[in-house]
C-alpha cells in the first residue's frame, strides 16, 4: 500500500539530511509546506506552537553570530536538557552507536574530538541550508502540549518529503536560548523547543549516507487481547 504519493512512502523516505545545497526554497513552497503542517491536531486544539522562518539576512546573521561565539569558546545555559542526565540502557547504545554511524560516513575517529566538534558545529550552521526553522512554544505549556509541537515538527518534515527537500530537526539549538531570543526577538515567556534545518540534499555528501536502524515492531510494540 505505499506507492510514490503515500504517506507511508514519505514517512520510510524522510531522514535527516545533515548536508544542504545552496539552491533557495521558493517562498510559495515555505508558504505551501508550512500552512499544511499548521493542520496537525493539538490537544484541546490549542495549538500551542510558533514557528519562526530564518532566511537571508538574518540567516547570515545568525550563522556568523554562531561562527563567532565557537570561536570564542563561548556557551550559554541550555533552555532544555536534550536528553536525561545520564543516559541508560536501551536509549544509551543507541545514542552511542547513532554517533558512532554518523562519524563512521565521514570518516572521524571516535577519538579526534576537535573534528566531532566541527561536525557538531554544522548544527550551528543549519548544515548550509537555505532555511532554518526555529519551534517555539510558551515556556508555561506541560509535557503534552511539548507533543503536539513534536506533532507539528513531524508534519513539516513528511510535507518537505512531498516537496522533494530535506529537513533536519535539531534539538542542538536549545543549547543556545540568548543567541536566539535576540534573533526572534522573543517575548520572556516563549522559548526554542527546537530549530529544524531545511532545504536540498547534497547528494554528493558522504554524511547523508547514514542510514539509521529501527526496532522491529516486535520488540517496539505489545499487543493485548
Ligand atoms: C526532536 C529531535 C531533535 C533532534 N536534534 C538533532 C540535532 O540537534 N542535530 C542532529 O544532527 N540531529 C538531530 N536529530 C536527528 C536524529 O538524530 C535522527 O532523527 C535520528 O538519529 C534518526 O535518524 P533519521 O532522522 O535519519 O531517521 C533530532 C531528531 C529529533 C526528532
Amino acid at each position: 500500500m505505499s506507492d510514490d504519493r503515500s504517506v507511508e512512502a514519505a514517512v520510510r523516505a524522510r531522514r535527516s539530511i545533515r548536508a544542504f545545497t545552496a539552491e533557495p526554497v521558493p517562498d510559495a513552497t515555505l508558504e505551501a509546506i508550512l500552512s499544511a503542517a499548521l493542520c496537525a491536531p493539538s490537544g484541546g486544539n490549542l495549538q500551542p506552537w510558533h514557528i519562526h522562518v530564518v532566511r537571508g539576512d538574518t540567516l547570515d546573521r545568525l550563522k556568523s553570530a554562531m561562527r563567532l561565539a565557537h570561536e570564542a569558546g563561548e556557551s550559554e545555559v541550555p533552555e532544555h536538557a536534550i536528553y536525561p542526565e545520564s543516559l541508560w540502557d536501551p536509549y544509551r547504545t543507541r545514542r552511542f552507536q547513532n554517533g558512532e554511524d554518523l562519524y563512521r560516513t565521514i570518516g572521524v575517529e571516535r577519538t579526534d574530538k576537535a573534528a566531532r566538534l566541527k561536525q557538531l558545529s554544522q548544527n550551528f550552521q543549519f548544515f548550509g541550508a537555505p532555511v532554518g526553522l526555529f519551534f517555539t512554544i510558551d515556556r508555561r505549556m506541560g509535557a503534552a502540549q511539548w507533543m503536539d509541537l513534536g506533532i507539528v515538527m513531524q508534519t513539516v518534515m513528511l510535507l518537505a518529503v512531498e516537496h522533494g527537500l530535506g529537513t533536519c530537526p535539531q534539538a542542538a539549538w536549545a543549547l543556545w536560548p540568548d543567541t536566539l531570543r535576540r534573533t526572534l526577538n522573543l517575548d520572556a515567556d516563549m522559548m526554542v523547543v527546537a530549530g529544524m534545518a531545511l532545504g536540498h540534499e547534497d547528494k554528493a555528501h558522504a554524511i547523508n549516507t547514514l542510514r539509521t536502524t529501527r526496532q522491529s515492531a516486535d520488540e517496539a510494540v505489545t499487543w493485548h487481547g
